[in-house]
């Protein structure tokens, strides 16, 4: 039965993989948006955030998800770059994340960013699903929008669908090959000791409905009690990058992972040199499906609470650096928050 829906931590997804892949498509199907267009030379530089809420995914799950069986408030997208260059941003993804999706073209198959993005969470240990993506792209393929993989499948020529196979199985020995036994989605029981591969195709959506389905599940069953732990505390999160807003100076685009941030808080940010110590103006939260890093109408509120994406303007912000923990000041004293602070950084 669905409990209030405010008391659990919307659970973070991470998506993670070799470049173009199709992973800011993906999160552009399920949102309904078009930010990989506008990305300078289609990759994808920064970290990017978007809270997708359970109203959205049942829709495009239709008849493989019923809302009522869920007591989480949706997802929290994590979209990474996929270029070899941006290691540093894919691990700080990684270690965000309570769930991954990795994403990876079914022709390509694994690549080494994938092999890295293996790596990354077989090191933090994050559960994944794997998104075998762009089966559009198999020869003779007959594409069926937006529907399950299954249905698809029954859409298919033999010839189409044992081609796709082929690279199923392939992709299923290269997961094999670092260790991990997986098996297409359908066959797996228990989701933390199998992986699941889910055929998707970010261009027409099918699948998608399965892999959101398949999240949600991993979420739910495996992820509840996590999901329930110290949802009031003092706000503890992540700053994806520094931005400067008209009217607010420099501010903060953040990942909160943890507990409430609130207008007028005392925050502690990692900065240059010192831990920077300042008071949150205002709190400004992307619209539902937006992506914090192309959104242009934020929503002031007084309180965020995790896991969200959040921009935070605050005065004395100039010195701080993406990449740094902040934390919110609630009952403890400032010092012993600076030096978690410094710890962390
Ligand atoms: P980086 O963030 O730069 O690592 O790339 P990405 O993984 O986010 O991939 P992106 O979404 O930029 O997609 C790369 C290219 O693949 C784009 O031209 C997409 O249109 C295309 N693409 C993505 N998914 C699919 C798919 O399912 N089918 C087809 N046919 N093309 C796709
Ligand atoms: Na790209
Ligand atoms: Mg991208």
């Amino acid at each position: 039965s669905a409990a209030d829906p405010g008391a659990l931590r919307t659970p973070i997804v991470a998506v993670l993989g070799h470049v173009d892949h199709g992973k800011t498509t993906l999160l552009d199907r399920i949102r309904g948006s078009a930010v990989q267009e506008g990305e300078a030379g289609a990759i994808t530089q920064h970290i990017g955030a978007t809270a997708v809420p359970l109203e959205t995914i049942s829709d495009m799950a239709g008849s493989l998800v019923d809302p009522t069986d869920f007591d989480l408030p949706g997802l929290l997208f994590i979209d990474t770059p996929g270029h070899h260059s941006f290691s540093t941003l894919r691990s700080r993804g990684g270690a965000l994340a309570d769930i991954a999706v990795l994403v990876v073209d079914v022709n390509d198959g694994f690549q080494p960013q994938t092999e890295e993005a293996i790596d990354i969470l077989k090191r933090t240990g994050t559960p994944f699903v794997v998104a075998a993506n762009k089966v559009d792209t198999t020869p003779g393929w007959n594409p069926q929008e937006g529907e399950p993989i299954q249905r698809s499948l029954e859409k298919q020529s033999d010839r189409a669908e044992n081609r796709l196979n082929e690279n199923l199985y392939e992709l299923i020995g290269d997961l094999s090959g670092k260790g991990f036994s997986a098996d297409f989605y359908w066959r797996v029981q228990d989701f933390q000791s199998n992986i699941g591969v889910v055929p998707v195709s970010a261009m027409t959506g099918e699948g998608i409905p399965d892999l959101l389905t398949v999240l949600m599940g991993l979420s739910q069953r495996y992820m509840k009690a996590e999901m329930a732990v110290d949802v009031a505390g003092p706000g503890v999160g992540t700053v994806l990058e520094v931005k400067d807003e008209r009217g607010f100076g420099a501010t903060l685009d953040v990942v909160l992972y943890d507990g409430v941030v609130r207008e007028g808080d005392t925050i502690v940010v990692g900065g240059r040199d010192d831990p920077i110590v300042t008071e949150v103006r205002a709190l400004l939260q992307p619209r539902p499906n937006a992506e914090i890093r192309t959104e242009k109408r934020f929503e002031r509120v007084d309180e965020v609470r995790a896991a969200a994406g959040v921009k935070i303007a605050a005065p004395d912000l100039d010195e701080a650096m993406s990449g740094a923990p902040v934390r919110v000041v609630r009952g403890d004293d400032v010092d012993a928050v600076k030096a978690e602070v410094r710890k962390e950084l």
